[in-house]
C-alpha cells in the first residue's frame, strides 16, 4: 500500500500571510501544497494565478501540487510550469484535446494530474491510465472550501483502485473536498493514498495543523 500523504489546501489559509502560511504547514509535517487556482468561469470562483505561486515557490521547497480549474487549460499550462507548480492537475472538460494537454504538461517535466469531478465517470480518462501521475476525485463541486463531503464517490475511488491493480499501474490517487475527521478513514479503505484538506487542517483544533494533519494520517 502507498504511504498516505497529506496535501493542505491553502483555500483555507490567511490570504495575507500565505508565505507564512506555507511555511507553517511544512513545519507541521505536511507533505506537498494543495494550490487552488480558480478562474471565475469554470468555477464560480476566483482565487490566484502563476505570479503568485511562482512568489510562494521561491521561498518554499515543498512539492506544489497545483488543482487548476481553469478553462481553456491549454494555454496556461507553460505559465503555471514556469511558477514552479511539481504537479499540475486538470479536469478533462477544461481542454479541447486531453491527449495533447497531458502532452504539454510531461514535455515541461512535470506530473500530470487529472481531476474528476462527483459526476464524471473514469471511462473518461481510461485510455490515458498510463501516462497520468495522479487522479484527483472531487468529493464537492468545484469551487469553494468547506463543502459537504459527496460519499457517492467512494465507489469511484474503489473502482479506480480495482483497475490499478489489475493493470498493474502506479497513479496516485488523491481526494479532495469535505475531508474530515469522520470520513478520511473509509476514503483511505477504498484507496485513496492523498488527502487533501483545507477546512478540516486550518479550522479544527482551534487551527492546530500539526495536530490536524497527524490526525489525518492517524490509523
Ligand atoms: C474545492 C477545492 C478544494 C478545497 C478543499 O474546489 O478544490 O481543494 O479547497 O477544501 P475543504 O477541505 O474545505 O473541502
Ligand atoms: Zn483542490
Amino acid at each position: 500500500m502507498k504511504k498516505i500523504q497529506i496535501s493542505p489546501s491553502i483555500l483555507s489559509a490567511d490570504f495575507s500571510q500565505l508565505g507564512n502560511e506555507i511555511k507553517r504547514l511544512e513545519d507541521a509535517g505536511a507533505d506537498m501544497i494543495h494550490v487552488d487556482v480558480m478562474d471565475g468561469h469554470f468555477v464560480p470562483n476566483l482565487t490566484i494565478g502563476p505570479p503568485v505561486i511562482k512568489a510562494l515557490k521561491k521561498n518554499s521547497s515543498i512539492i506544489f501540487d497545483v488543482h487548476l480549474m481553469i478553462s481553456p487549460v491549454h494555454k496556461y499550462i507553460e505559465s503555471f510550469a514556469d511558477a514552479g507548480a511539481d504537479i499540475i492537475t486538470i479536469h478533462p472538460e477544461a481542454t479541447e484535446d486531453l491527449a495533447s494537454s497531458i502532452l504539454k504538461i510531461k514535455k515541461f517535466k512535470k506530473k500530470v494530474g487529472i481531476s474528476l469531478n462527483p459526476e464524471t465517470k473514469i471511462d473518461v480518462i481510461l485510455k490515458f491510465l498510463d501516462q497520468i501521475d495522479l487522479i484527483l476525485i472531487m468529493s464537492v463541486n468545484p469551487g469553494f472550501g468547506g463543502q459537504k463531503f459527496m460519499p457517492e464517490v467512494l465507489n469511484k475511488i474503489k473502482d479506480l483502485k480495482k483497475i490499478q491493480l489489475e493493470n498493474n499501474l502506479d497513479f496516485d490517487i488523491e481526494i479532495d473536498g469535505g475531508i474530515n475527521f469522520d470520513n478520511y478513514k473509509e476514503v483511505i479503505e477504498a484507496g485513496a493514498n492523498i488527502i487533501v484538506s483545507g477546512t478540516t487542517i486550518f479550522k479544527s483544533n482551534n487551527g492546530d495543523i500539526k495536530k490536524n494533519i497527524e490526525l489525518l494520517k492517524s490509523k
